[in-house]
């Protein structure tokens, strides 16, 4: 049975790769663990809930003597010289910019899984601790910012004068992205958001943003990242941004391209336009920044009062929550890499995630993996609007074509009116009529509406079906006929009707408890 051991994060590093829960897990696929004392309290884990837990709490030297230790931020060079002969490392080990540091892994003979290695696949989105970490640094972001900025989020009327609500712009609408165009639309702000991935603009509608585009073709994604832009495309979001620049009010950037450094996006004459009081958070700051003057981990305020974030902790600062989601991203992984839940690893190099996450195995260096092909992006969605544009709606006819048509079809009835003969002038007026106010009565009808509406419609059938039923004793055979076709129609509307809503009750429908089952 290996021993796993957690062990206590540097300085500055408020996470810890195992709580109280995980560790439960851990030992259900047959693991000892050990958590050095003390690597849980800046977490608000206490020792004690490790213990309760199963856990032993061990030194420092004991945790990291390990088989196997979980860690999140990278070992250091006098931390790779405390593993076992052996041992598997896991932790952030940010392969593509490090090589130093496989080849010190290497050199020990060790094993190490890097969790930002995690493919962006479905199936190995349970372990994908970048995006469980992006998430709440997104959320946390806009939490910095609303912080620092002087004024409210949200608009408001009040009886000392009316509130303007703040002023988002998100760059990069990845995961971090999202999060932020989330927890800033609901304090309240406008929210804009950019990303060359055209197919985000659904998302950042549904979530209270507005996507803005910048027009100009960009690869398709084919691993859910996005591809470097073109100079054209960089050269038409400088405009973007310095137009922006001079409106809004918090700037959040998260433009990344892994294995690159981060792209600049927002220049210092962009930060030059904006105004004082405005906050900036340079997400990307730690990989070199996307907005000129950021300084990773420190606060910079401009000469003209610009306040620029470029935290790098940012989701160390919601420790708790981080430490919990990584566990469990961690936790999924050695589920993934213990195959027979006997507390031993057995990887399989033939399944891309464990070929993907493991860097370098048993001394020799195994990175970078082969591509991993997926079609992670859903189809692109119609052109999105920029911020100026009109938003996309339906299809419209030319409104000369329309004049045309609207006037032909009153001629026409007017020649109906004055020839034919009656009853028919008055049965056509009575069905045009209808046909166009419930053409502008229904199109009217809110989505959120459309369930009653069909009430009302099933309504309308019972009658249809009650005139078709009296009209099937006439004794021309193209009435009885017309009748015949009108009670069948109505009634697969009515029924059909009935059964829709069956559905839909049943969706709603708590599932009865099978007898016995616990409460
Ligand atoms: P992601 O890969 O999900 O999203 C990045 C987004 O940037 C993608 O949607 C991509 O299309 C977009 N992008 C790429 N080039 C761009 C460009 N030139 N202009 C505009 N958008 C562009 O990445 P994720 O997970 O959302 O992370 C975002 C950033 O946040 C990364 O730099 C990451 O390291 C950082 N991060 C920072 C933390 C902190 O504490 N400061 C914590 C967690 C993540």
């Amino acid at each position: 049975m290996t021993q796993i051991g957690i062990v206590q994060e540097r300085a500055g590093e408020a996470r810890v790769a195992a709580t109280p829960a995980t560790v439960t897990t851990l030992r259900a696929l047959g693991y000892r663990v050990a958590v050095e004392t003390g690597a849980g309290a800046r977490s608000s884990y206490p020792d004690e809930a490790y213990r309760e837990a199963g856990a032993e709490i061990v030194d420092a030297a004991t945790a990291w003597a390990s088989g196997i230790v979980l860690k999140i931020d990278a070992p250091t060079a006098e931390e790779i010289a405390r593993l076992a002969d052996g041992a598997t490392i896991v932790a952030l080990l940010a392969p593509a910019l490090r090589p130093d540091l496989l080849e010190q892994l290497a050199q020990r003979r060790l094993t190490a899984i890097a969790l930002d290695a995690v493919p962006r696949i479905s199936r190995a989105q349970s372990m994908d601790v970048l995006s469980s970490m992006a998430n709440l640094a997104g959320y946390r972001a806009v939490i910095e910012a609303a912080h620092e900025f002087g004024r409210l989020f949200t608009g408001q009327v009040t009886a000392a004068g009316q509130v303007p609500p703040a002023k988002v712009l998100v760059a990069g609408a990845g995961v971090a992205g999202l999060a932020a165009i989330g927890a800033a639309s609901s304090l309240g702000a406008i929210v804009r958001a950019t990303d060359p991935r055209p197919e985000v603009a659904d998302q950042v509608a549904s979530i209270g943003g507005t996507y803005l585009a910048v027009d100009v073709e960009v690869e398709k994604s084919t691993d859910g990242y996005a591809k470097a832009t073109s100079a054209d495309y960089d050269r038409r979001a400088a405009e973007l941004y310095t137009a922006q620049a001079a409106e809004v009010d918090i700037i959040i950037t998260t433009a990344l391209i892994p294995g690159r450094p981060a792209p600049r996006l927002i220049t210092a004459a962009d930060v030059a336009r904006m105004r004082p009081g405005s906050v900036i958070v340079d997400m990307a700051a730690g990989q070199g920044g996307n907005v000129e003057g950021s300084v990773a981990g420190e606060r910079v305020v401009t000469e003209n009062g610009v306040i620029i974030l470029g935290y790098t902790d940012l989701a160390s600062r919601l420790a708790s929550q981080a430490s919990q989601l990584y566990g469990t991203n961690v936790a999924n992984l050695v589920a993934l890499l213990t195959p027979g839940k006997d507390g031993r690893l057995a990887p399989d190099f033939d399944d891309i995630v464990q070929r993907s996450v493991t860097v370098v195995r048993d001394g020799e260096i195994t990175w970078p993996p082969p591509p991993v092909q997926v079609a992670a992006a859903p189809p692109a969605s119609a052109p999105a609007a920029t911020a100026a544009a009109v938003p996309p709606g339906p299809t419209r006819m030319p409104a000369r074509r329309r004049a045309g048509l609207v006037a032909l079809g009153i001629a026409a009835l007017f020649l109906v009116n004055v020839f034919a003969p009656p009853p028919l002038p008055q049965h056509l007026t009575v069905l045009v009529l209808s046909v166009v106010i419930g053409f502008y009565v229904i199109g009217k009808v809110h989505h959120a509406l459309h369930t009653p509406l069909m009430s009302v419609t099933n309504a309308i059938s019972g009658v249809i079906v009650v005139g078709a039923m009296l009209q099937l004793t006439d004794p021309n055979p193209v009435v009885q006929a017309l009748a015949a076709v009108a009670v069948l129609v109505a009634s697969i509307n009515i029924f059909g009707g009935f059964a829709v809503t069956r559905r839909m009750l049943a969706m709603f429908t708590l599932e009865k408890p099978a007898k016995g089952a616990q409460k």
